[in-house]
C-alpha cells in the first residue's frame, strides 16, 4: 500500500493551467520533507511529462505515489500516441508546432532530460492510441 496517491487532471492545449498539476506534485513533496536534490529531480520529470501531455499527448492524468522506498509518476493521455519510440528519446528531436516554439518549447529534451533524472522509466505508447509513462525514483534516506 503506498503511503499516498494522488491523481491530477491535464488537459490538452490548455496553456493557462499548464504546469499546475507538477507545482502541486512539488508542493506535496516538500510538504513530505524530501531533500531539495530528490524534489527537484522529481519535479523535471514531472513539468517535463505534463508539458508533453499538454502539448503533443491528449487529455490524461498524472498519478503521484509514494511508498516506503519508492516515488512514481505514471502519465497517461489518450492522444495520438508516439510512432517512434527510440526516435522521440533523441536529444533535439521534436515536433512542436510554431504556437508551442513561439512559447519557448520545442528544445526536444523532455523525454532525454526525463531518462536522465528518474531511476527508472517505462513508455508505452500506440498510435491513436495515447501514451503512458511510467517514470520511478528509489528512496534511500532521502529526508532533510
Ligand atoms: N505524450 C505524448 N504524446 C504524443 N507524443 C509525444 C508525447 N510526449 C512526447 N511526444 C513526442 O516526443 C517528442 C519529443 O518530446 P520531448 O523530448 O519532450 O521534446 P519536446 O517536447 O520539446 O518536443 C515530441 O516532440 C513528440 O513528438
Ligand atoms: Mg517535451
Amino acid at each position: 500500500m503506498p503511503d499516498l496517491e494522488r491523481r491530477f487532471t491535464i488537459r490538452a492545449n490548455d496553456f493557462v493551467n499548464a504546469g499546475e498539476v507538477s507545482l502541486e506534485i512539488q508542493s506535496i513533496l516538500k510538504h513530505i520533507g524530501f531533500n531539495p536534490a530528490l524534489i527537484r529531480r522529481i519535479s523535471v520529470c514531472a513539468y517535463e511529462s505534463e508539458m508533453n501531455v499538454v502539448m503533443h499527448g491528449g487529455d490524461g492524468e498524472a498519478l503521484l505515489k509514494v511508498s516506503p522506498n519508492s516515488v512514481t509518476l505514471v502519465f497517461t493521455d489518450q492522444g495520438k500516441g508516439i510512432k517512434d519510440i527510440e526516435l522521440a528519446f533523441k536529444p533535439g528531436y521534436s515536433t512542436a508546432n510554431l504556437k508551442h516554439r513561439e512559447m519557448g518549447f520545442g528544445a526536444g529534451m523532455g523525454l532525454p532530460n526525463i531518462k536522465e533524472s528518474a531511476d527508472s522509466i517505462e513508455i508505452h505508447s500506440e498510435e491513436g492510441h495515447g501514451t503512458t509513462l511510467n517514470i520511478g525514483f528509489e528512496l534511500e534516506g532521502d529526508f532533510g
